[in-house]
């Protein structure tokens, strides 16, 4: 693996190995114990076009818990506001001796772009390119769902719900989830926020959300992605959150023990409710900690000797 573009075309082998290294980080990851010198002497940047909270926050702990050079480019204060092309950024920053760069953009397939033209040996990340891919998050939530659930997903129902249509997270979590052999994935949501290309091929599709929570042991909820809609989509969000909101009474129709995922940022009360969101089958901070001890792993198997 030369680069981490998408986790689709990844192997069933490569996926495991990955969550099983990220599983043996996390004591690293939750507690930052034990300095560890894997990366030492290279450099990695976080080059985001697209805002971030999560995603870049535990890159930068991942990459300096792994003692490596850390590198935070902003765009808004770069001279990308002057027209320097992302290309001639990436170009710059390489020829300041950075290794790896982690990259999110709001055009689908610009990491790629970027991975194509930087020189042999730079490693490129993507950290989520527009409705496409975010692979760390994929990986992030299968760690999370075999905490819970075991590595054996054959048995497990996993219902997405939400506005799939544009969401990066989804399509890496159904790449994930298929590889993984997960027993029945379930896909909800407005029918103008399910692609209609090949996204779902596998899934069992419908819009009654009560039906399609009945007996699963997982939900993933994703968040209504207003910045990337075209207007009208949704006709208002209380009604999104009557008809596909996750709330405790609609959780009650899931297994008992059934766990709920969000990618974050949330809109509370619009795809999830305050007491599902902070509920004992919440893991959403779970989702977080061990967002650090993927990208750990990810960081160590492409830039590590
Ligand atoms: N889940 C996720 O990508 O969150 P951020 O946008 O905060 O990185």
């Amino acid at each position: 693996l030369r680069h981490l573009l998408s986790l689709q075309g990844l192997s069933r082998a490569q996926l495991e190995t990955l969550l099983r290294r990220a599983q043996g980080l996390t004591a690293h990851a939750y507690g930052g114990i034990g300095a560890r010198h894997a990366l030492a002497g290279k450099a990695v940047c976080t080059l985001f076009f697209e805002p971030s909270t999560r995603t870049r926050s535990s890159f930068s702990l991942a990459a300096q818990r792994l003692g490596a050079d850390l590198l935070n480019f902003d765009a808004s204060t770069s001279s990308t506001t002057k027209g320097e092309a992302d290309i001639d950024t990436l170009k710059t920053l390489e020829a300041m001796g950075v290794h790896a760069f982690v990259v999110r953009h709001r055009q689908d397939g610009a990491v790629a772009m970027l991975a194509r033209a930087a020189e042999p040996g730079t490693v490129l990340l993507n950290a989520g390119d527009g409705r496409s891919n975010h692979p760390t998050q994929g990986l992030l939530d299968m760690l999370t769902l075999r905490q819970a659930k075991g590595e054996d997903f054959s048995r497990l129902k996993v219902l997405v719900v939400g506005d799939v249509k544009h969401s990066r997270v989804a399509r890496s979590d159904l790449h994930a989830l298929r590889t993984l052999g997960c027993g029945e994935i379930r896909v909800c949501g407005p029918a103008a926020l399910l692609p209609d290309d090949d996204t779902l091929q596998g899934c069992t599709v419908g819009d009654d959300i009560d039906a399609m929570l009945d007996g699963v042991d997982a939900v993933i909820t994703l968040r209504l992605q207003r910045e990337r809609m075209v207007d009208g989509l949704i006709a208002s969000l209380a009604g999104y959150h009557r008809d596909f909101g996750l709330t405790a009474a609609r959780l009650r129709l899931a297994a008992d023990d059934a766990i709920v995922m969000h990618p974050g940022p949330m809109n509370r009360g619009v795809e999830i409710s305050d007491e599902v969101a902070d509920g004992l089958q919440s893991r959403v901070l779970r989702q977080v900690a061990n967002g650090v001890a993927v990208r750990m792993a990810v960081l160590e198997a492409l830039l590590g000797d």
